[in-house]
């Protein structure tokens, strides 16, 4: 069936499959029922980009999970940061003692992953791990302390499957480039 975003000039390269996001959200769920057999994490999904990832992985994770939800703002509504990072809106629940997950969209400049992981772990979580849909190339995951990434992509900016530029595109079932809009003259 085609679909309104077929003729979107906007929408460049396909960069992660609907498929491709299957199994890889799968392996992940399957990896982290594992490590936490022993005790289910709290997830926390970082709004408004995880939704649908978080969504789709905790339904990958066979235990009992609990779930909240932040939101941070450290992009306007282009596709630049501002390189300030700001809790929108906090949490519910208390961390104190719990093995909380974070889960991102995606690990650009790598400011808001540094600010979250510094508010969540002054709030005395027994453990804090971090799982990114995605992850920009440039960085090593180990220097970022990621103990799950679903994939490693270029720099250029993505949309799909939670992320957006200017809210729109988050629907998308996959992920792909966003062609830039050429600079205004002036
Ligand atoms: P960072 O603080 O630079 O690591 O940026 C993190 C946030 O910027 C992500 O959680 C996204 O919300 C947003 N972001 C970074 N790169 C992209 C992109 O390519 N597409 C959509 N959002 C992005
Ligand atoms: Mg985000």
């Amino acid at each position: 069936m085609p679909s309104p975003y077929d003729s979107d000039p906007r929408l460049g390269e396909l960069v992660v499959s609907q498929h491709e996001l299957d199994v890889r959200v799968a392996e992940l769920g399957r990896q982290i029922t594992l490590d936490y057999a022993e005790h289910p994490p709290l997830l926390v999904g970082v709004l408004k980009g995880a939704f649908m990832f978080m969504s789709d992985l905790s339904r990958a994770i066979d235990l009992p999970v609990e779930f909240d939800f932040m939101a941070v703002a450290s992009y306007g509504s282009t596709t630049r940061t501002s390189g300030v990072v700001r809790i929108v809106k906090d949490l519910e629940l208390d961390l104190t003692g719990r093995h909380v997950l974070l889960v991102e969209d995606i690990i650009d400049s790598g400011l808001t992953l540094s600010y979250l992981r510094r508010t969540l772990l002054a709030r005395d979580p027994a453990s804090l791990a971090v799982c990114s849909l995605l992850v920009r190339d440039h960085y090593e995951v180990e220097d970022l302390d990621l103990a799950y990434v679903g994939f490693r992509i270029p720099s250029d900016f993505v949309v799909g499957y939670g992320l957006d530029v200017g809210e729109r595109y988050r629907n998308l079932p996959f992920v792909c480039h966003l062609i830039a809009e050429p600079e205004v003259r002036r």
